[in-house]
């Protein structure tokens, strides 16, 4: 595909074709009002293309991505489930969209009760006493947890005057920004093993459950999609040890409506609301990392705390108040006594616009919202026992919301091709080489927003896939070959990222006007 300089310059950019004098004579008359003719310029380095290719050409470019509104996208560990198009409605709304930070408490009453009420929400999902929805991301919300964890010890241990606690508990089938997190606060990680079904390994997690340990951190379900069967000691273990629970909340479409994180042992946990609450993600962003504390915690979270006055305090205060044009008759009112809060994570109150995707789906379902889980996992299980024959399951047990396959009986990099021939029979393949305990990982997610007939022909197409592998493996090999571009040298693309257009070399010139002269530019992979 051409990048929009290479077009053939047009002789008019509207969407009537004119004469380039005339479409240029136009254009001085209506900016000549503003100003001197003298000082308008004739040339600009910018692509002269009609409206109607400018159309064409990106409306052309965005076909040749993927998105959930496209086709079946089992990302495992994502959760890209279908968003509804009435959140997106909802927060375009002017009050919500065009929202001020810093406008004063009582024009953005609204805004503060759904932030309110989604704390509220949550608190009731997970069990925790209060919830920050500051952070912007899943990796936001642990660094968060973690603060907290540090900043709760240093004070326990100045009034107590125990021994540090400089370690952290984390099973060898996190997601990476767990031990990233524990290292970016200074924390020593402690890796468990897995254990034959899946489970963090409990022998070697009570050998290393020393009184250095500050804070155990689990996924649950753990990244193979697996629920932590010994869930219940391991908190009670971690506990008597004095150590703090964190759960990595970001498998919560498994538990909604069935099970409750503060139930299982945990201290905090954050929440991808990007991912469970179906705003719309991928690509890096934005996102929302909730995070929720029991209530000894709460002193740590960030400022400002939105505050919920008491129906008789608000009353009074309004008597108080009654011809004075203040802010103190607030229902809900931002709270920023400091306590012992670690400070901001990010400015203002988060991104508030998925704060508000997320608050119009929990509302959507209601008392209902037991069901998402109920056929997410639903979905997972009917999936798994389709594909189970044809690939090998590590771990033989029932799954949770999604489930790890290998494909290591077809070799090195089968998974790596098993994905690129997907694309050709239209699916967005499935998170690959995750978890790393997993040899030749295909990570499945199907999420409980697909249809019985989408999973029958993701099925069919992987037992496709397989049988190809046996009969003919360099078609799946080579594969794609009904996309824009096939394979890529994605090390080479990451690490070195050619993001910028050379003109192509112009005989009769030194450089092109429209591109950037020769030699100007660095790198280009
Ligand atoms: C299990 C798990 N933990 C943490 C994260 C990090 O979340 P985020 O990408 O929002 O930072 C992810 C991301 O998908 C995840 O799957």
């Amino acid at each position: 595909m051409k990048v929009i300089f290479e077009y053939e310059e047009q002789t008019s950019t509207g969407h009537v074709l004119v004469s380039g004098e005339e479409e240029e004579e136009d254009n001085i008359n209506i900016v000549s009002d503003e100003l001197p003719k003298d000082l308008i310029r004739k040339e600009l380095p910018l692509p002269n293309v009609s409206e109607v290719n400018v159309v064409r050409h990106y409306t052309n470019m965005s076909r040749m991505n993927f998105g959930v509104d496209l086709g079946f996208y089992p990302l495992g560990s994502c959760t890209m489930k279908y968003n509804p198009k009435i959140n997106e409605d909802i927060a375009r709304l002017g009050g919500f969209k065009d929202l001020h930070p810093l406008s004063p408490e009582i024009c953005i009453q609204g805004s503060l009760q759904l932030m309110w009420e989604l704390e509220q929400d949550l608190k009731k999902l997970t069990g925790m006493d209060a919830f920050s929805l500051q952070p912007a991301a899943g990796a936001q919300g642990e660094l968060l947890g973690i603060m907290i964890t540090k900043a709760y010890y240093n004070h326990e241990h100045e009034k107590k005057n125990e021994k540090r606690r400089t370690k952290i508990i984390i099973p060898d089938s996190a997601h990476g920004t767990n031990p990233a997190t524990a290292a970016m606060c200074k924390f020593e990680t402690i890796t468990i093993p897995s254990d034959a079904h899946g489970n963090m390994d409990i022998y070697k997690f009570k050998e290393s459950l020393k009184d250095d340990v500050a804070v155990v951190m689990l996924t649950n379900p753990n990244t193979l999609g697996l629920y932590e069967e010994k869930i219940l000691e391991i908190s009670d273990l971690a506990h008597s040890n004095g150590s703090l629970m964190y759960c990595d909340g970001a498998n919560m479409n498994a538990l909604l409506g069935i099970s409750r994180p503060r139930d299982q042992g945990f201290d905090m946990i954050h929440l991808n609301l990007h991912k469970t609450f179906s705003t719309p993600h991928g690509g890096g962003g934005p996102g929302a990392g909730a995070l929720g504390v029991r209530s000894f915690l709460e002193d740590y979270l960030p400022l400002p705390r939105i505050i919920k006055q008491k129906e008789q305090v608000q009353k009074k205060q309004e008597n108080n108040n009654n011809n004075n044009n203040n802010n103190n008759n607030c229902k809900f009112t931002l709270d920023y006594t400091k306590r012992k809060s670690v400070g901001r994570v990010r400015y203002s109150y988060g991104n508030f616009g998925m704060l508000v995707r997320a608050y119009c789906y929990i509302k959507s379902w209601g008392a209902n919202i037991r069901r998402v889980s109920e056929h997410a996992i639903l979905n997972a299980n009917y999936l798994l026992s389709l594909l189970k024959d044809d690939y090998e399951l590590p771990y033989n047990r029932k799954c949770a919301h999604e489930f790890v396959l290998s494909s290591k009986k077809f070799g090195e990099k089968s998974a790596l091709n098993i994905a690129k021939r997907l694309m050709d029979y239209d699916f967005h393949p499935p998170t690959i080489y995750f978890p790393l305990i997993v040899r030749e990982a295909l990570m499945i997610e199907p999420t409980e927003t697909e249809s019985k007939e989408t999973l029958d022909r993701f099925a069919s197409a992987l037992r496709s896939i397989a049988r190809e592998i046996k009969e003919n493996p360099n078609i799946v090999k080579e594969a794609p070959y009904t996309k824009s571009i096939s394979r890529l040298d994605e090390v080479a693309a990451a690490r070195k990222p050619n993001l910028r257009w050379h003109a192509p070399p112009k005989s009769d010139e030194k450089g092109d006007r429209r591109g950037r002269p020769e030699g100007e530019v660095e790198g280009g992979g």
